[in-house]
């Protein structure tokens, strides 16, 4: 692996670039800079969502940033997302005729005619999950969406996918990381032929979404335990945020960081001038605490 550009196969003709930019909690206030300046700093893969609520921003943001380059929407690689609503809090499980609503919606607010990747953003459809999941499909037949996927499904909501005898998503986007390694899930897909997308791979920083209203879970064991990853990044003069990263590409996971500070944007995306050695990663792979804490914190738009 060498370069920013580095990607990872998707399905057999669709390849995601492995540093992605995240959008989760950046304001509409701050989302044209955020990811004109990301798309300047080198990023070709922009992740946003309904459920984030920026789409309209974001969208601004991507047509400044291809501007400012040069570039045209082909060297970019969109990721949007259907709420699919969640009976528990009362809200409707979408349809398969609103899933192709939504997607419209999303690609209307976006500015696009396509997107790169579509995935149900959570398992959250219930009855109608079944149902989802066939829109996406049909909004991958229409070109709507290049690829199409998941997140945050876990072994059963897959297998339901595959009883059904439809065709399995091309990515499953998860929280990973080396406190939430899910080696099981990972396998599961692995059988299925799902690749793994990778989000909030920068909580165990103690930078992690410190700012007020940004909800943390982490418990405090988790605040205090702050060294390991400060001293392994030392001994390979990266920081902490690019270790944590590189440890997720090479597993061979697209990452999705997201920060508001150029430097950082820049620092995040430098991933290919080291390696995390096997001693290292073997480690790592002991560190895993089991579920995660973006997504158990319940916050329904990530
Ligand atoms: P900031 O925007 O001030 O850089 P996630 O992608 O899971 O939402 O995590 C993003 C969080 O991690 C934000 O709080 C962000 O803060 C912080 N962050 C991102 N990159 C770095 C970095 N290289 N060093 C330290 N903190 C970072």
């Amino acid at each position: 692996m060498s370069g920013a550009q580095t990607s990872f196969a998707l399905n057999s003709d669709t390849s995601i670039p492995a540093v992605g930019f995240g959008t989760y909690l950046i304001s509409n206030d701050d989302a044209e800079t955020a990811i004109s300046s990301a798309i300047s700093a080198g990023y070709r893969h922009i992740d946003t969502a309904s459920g984030y609520r920026n789409e309209q921003t974001v969208g601004a943001g991507i047509r400044k940033g291809l501007q400012a380059e040069g570039l045209t929407r082909a060297d970019l690689f969109v990721t949007a997302k259907l709420w699919p609503g969640n009976p528990a809090w009362g809200d409707a499980p979408k349809t398969g005729a609103q899933t192709i609503k939504e997607c419209d919606a999303s690609l209307s607010r976006l500015g696009l005619d396509y997107v790169d990747l579509y995935l149900i953003h959570a398992p959250y459809g219930g009855d109608m999950r079944l149902e989802q999941w066939r829109a996406l499909l049909e909004l991958q037949n229409s070109g709507k969406a290049r690829s199409v996927g998941v997140s945050n499904f876990n072994e059963s909501h897959l297998d339901e996918i595959a009883a059904a005898g439809l065709p399995m998503p091309d990515a499953n986007q998860i929280e990973l990381h080396p406190w939430s390694q899910k080696p099981d899930l990972l396998a599961h897909m692995a059988r299925y032929g799902i690749a793994p997308i990778a989000y909030s791979s920068l909580v165990p920083l103690s930078t992690w979404r410190t700012e007020p209203g940004q909800d943390s879970a982490k418990t405090d064991e988790m605040k205090a335990d702050d060294t390991a990853f400060k001293n392994m990044a030392n001994k390979y003069g990266v920081s902490e945020a690019q270790l944590l990263l590189r440890w997720g590409v090479q597993n061979g996971y697209a990452v999705l960081p997201k920060s508001l500070n150029p430097d950082r944007m820049r620092q995040n995306i430098d991933l290919f001038s080291f390696a995390i050695d096997e001693t290292d990663m073997a480690l790592m792979a002991t560190m895993d605490r089991g579920d995660g804490v973006a997504w158990a914190s319940g916050d329904p738009s990530k």
